[in-house]
């Protein structure tokens, strides 16, 4: 059985597209939702799947080994990071090295880094009047949007769009890409 923990900090809506997409999967399981925000909607997409839920804060994350023991307890293949938006420590990175991925709303080196989510990357894109943005998929390391990218997937950006526009496409290609990505590097 390949085992993926989910780590995201809000709506959830690429967690809810990795769920589905495994949900009838007998050689994949999702085996928990983690999240730094108890108000977190992805907390209710996983009940609705009957998928584990884990709230931890900074304390858990940075100052023990709490969430790094939940993840070896539960034998995790595969880190996914749908939304996560905290540096993931060096204690988990060690212990899970090339399985940890991201997912980033547009085609990293650019626009990337802290403060580099949402539509803050698509505000950043029509900011500088880019004719092409898309996502990337890449592995984690101790640096935010820096590690070795592993698949990335570009969208035409049309002169009148606006950042919600872009978000829209980009959210599209996210939900479209990022569970086949996760099955490929699973097998
Ligand atoms: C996604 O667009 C993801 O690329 C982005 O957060 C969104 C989460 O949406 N991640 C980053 O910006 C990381 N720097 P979701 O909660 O609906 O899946």
């Amino acid at each position: 059985m390949n085992k993926v923990a989910i780590i995201a900090s809000g709506s959830g809506s690429n967690a809810q597209k990795i769920m589905e997409y495994f949900s009838d999967n007998v050689e994949v399981e999702v085996s928990i939702v983690l999240t730094n925000n108890p108000e977190a909607f992805v907390i209710q997409r996983a009940d609705n799947f009957e998928i584990p839920t884990m709230v931890f804060d900074k304390k858990d994350l940075y100052d023990s080994d709490i969430v790094l023991n939940q993840l070896l307890k539960l034998n995790i293949n595969l880190i996914v990071l749908a939304g996560f938006l905290w540096l993931i420590p060096e204690n988990i990175i060690e212990a899970f090295p090339n399985k940890i991925i991201n997912i980033h709303p547009a085609l990293l080196p650019k626009y990337g880094g802290k403060g580099m989510h949402g539509l803050n990357v698509h505000k950043a894109v029509r900011e500088a009047q880019e004719t092409e943005t898309g996502i990337t998929i890449h592995y984690v390391n101790k640096d935010y949007d820096e590690g070795d990218i592993i698949h990335q997937v570009k969208c035409k950006i049309d002169q009148q769009d606006s950042p919600e526009i872009i978000a829209y496409k980009v959210r599209k290609l996210e939900h479209q890409y990022f569970p086949k990505t996760i099955e490929k590097l699973l097998f």
